[in-house]
């Protein structure tokens, strides 16, 4: 039977789960002539899958649209590529002109290839740009995307441009050309950008008041599902298969707290127990919760073994649920430094992107419920806790 949970690869199309509002929004932003939009919100929220199916729905419409990933570039020119995929498949025929028009104007070493299957016709840097110098690779991506709005405009079209995990340009580039490209995308009236980012303190930087982005976006605060919805959606689907879940929901829910992808991966872990049992139960929740846990560990325990005895004893602290971390009775129990180098370490977990930042003292959390438990366990066996 299909486990009707999802949560480990972004379908082509799929059905989401509310998200009415940051849809039309994403909409809203792809459609409007020269606008600018950042969808900013932690990891695992969802912002991919739900950019990925406005973009679907936009090209269903004849828009010219597209999903362009900056998460796994090792260089400049890998994310220039990623650009030159997304133009040229949203510009269906004219990709040739747009072609032409690049090697002509920035004498670009273009090659071609047509994907087998779908005879789609891919564009990309000759694999040496790889290895041009940095200058040269910055010329290309701003060229690419000067170009495609020059294009845009002869052609009378316009482009969307969802560029996912935006914030990784700041590793390549320097604060000068950031500006730079601000100065450019600032002129592109035929192309409109939708830039998404969960790396909050690059973004942070990246967005500061002097820094190249400031003022440059709209914000779009990706957050957390809202609850009641999250609980009907579970609830229909574990009814669909004759699975008596409401009453435990809220356990279910609690356990996996806010993300997204955790919420769908405790109900994925629970579906095919809960199937046999023909219903969901705490002990089901449990279990699925502990065998989570279970997959994990390994990694778990390599990231743990990353941090520094500061960064572990913090950790520590905020797995048994302690708010008040310079306290001295709270620093004498997990052997806590001082507090100015308490602020420093949890701002330190913070920039790996184990702690998010959070309002209610003490300004930080576990960003994965699962790791915070591992780590409670862990606080069992090595300080004797609970
Ligand atoms: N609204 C939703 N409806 C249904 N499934 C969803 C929804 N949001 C997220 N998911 C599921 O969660 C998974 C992860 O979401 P996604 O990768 O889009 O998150 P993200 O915010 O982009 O995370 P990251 O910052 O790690 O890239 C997807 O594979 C998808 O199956
Ligand atoms: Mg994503």
């Amino acid at each position: 039977m299909k486990n009707p949970f999802r949560y480990e690869f972004i379908e082509e199309d799929p059905e989401l789960i509310n998200r009415v509002k940051e849809r039309e929004r994403i909409r809203e932003a792809l459609l409007e002539r020269g606008s600018r939009l950042l969808v900013q919100g932690r990891r695992r929220m969802g912002k991919t899958t739900v950019c990925k199916a406005v973009v679907n729905e936009l090209r269903r419409e004849k828009h010219a649209v597209m999903l362009v990933d900056f998460s796994t570039a090792t260089q400049l020119a890998d994310l220039s590529n990623a650009l030159l995929r997304g133009i040229t498949a949203s510009l269906g025929k004219s990709w040739q002109d747009y072609a032409t028009d690049l090697m002509k104007s920035l004498s670009l070493q273009l090659e071609t290839e047509a994907d087998p299957q779908t005879g789609a016709i891919k564009l990309r840097l000759k694999p040496s740009a790889r290895k041009a110098p940095l200058d040269e690779q910055r010329g290309t991506f701003i060229g690419i995307l000067n170009r495609a709005n020059a294009l845009a405009k002869k052609k009378k079209i316009h482009l969307g441009i969802v560029i996912d995990e935006f914030q990784e340009l700041g590793r390549f580039e320097e604060e000068a050309t950031l500006w730079n490209l601000r100065g450019e995308i600032q002129h592109h009236a035929n192309l409109s950008y939708v830039f998404t980012g969960s790396r909050a303190h690059l973004i942070k930087m990246l967005m500061s008041s002097d820094r190249a982005f400031y003022k440059m976006f709209r914000v779009l605060n990706f957050e957390s599902i809202e609850i009641g919805e999250m609980r009907t959606w579970l609830a229909k689907r574990f009814r669909d298969h004759k699975i008596k879940a409401e009453p435990l929901l809220d356990d279910l829910l609690a356990l996996s707290e806010t993300c997204t992808v955790d919420r769908l991966r405790l109900a994925a872990m629970c579906f095919p127990m809960a199937l046999r049992a023909g219903e969901l139960t705490e002990e089901i929740i449990q279990t699925a919760h502990a065998g989570i846990i279970e997959e994990d560990k390994a990694f778990f325990h390599s990231d743990w073994q990353q941090l520094t005895a500061h960064q572990q004893n913090v950790l520590r602290a905020l797995a048994e649920g302690e708010t008040k971390l310079t306290s001295e009775s709270v620093r004498d129990r997990y052997s806590l430094p001082t507090s100015g180098s308490v602020t420093n370490t949890l701002k330190s977990l913070f920039e790996r992107g184990i702690l998010y930042e959070l309002e209610m003292a003490p300004g930080y959390a576990f960003d994965n419920p699962y790791f915070r438990h591992w780590v409670h366990l862990r606080n069992r066996d090595d300080l004797g806790l609970g």
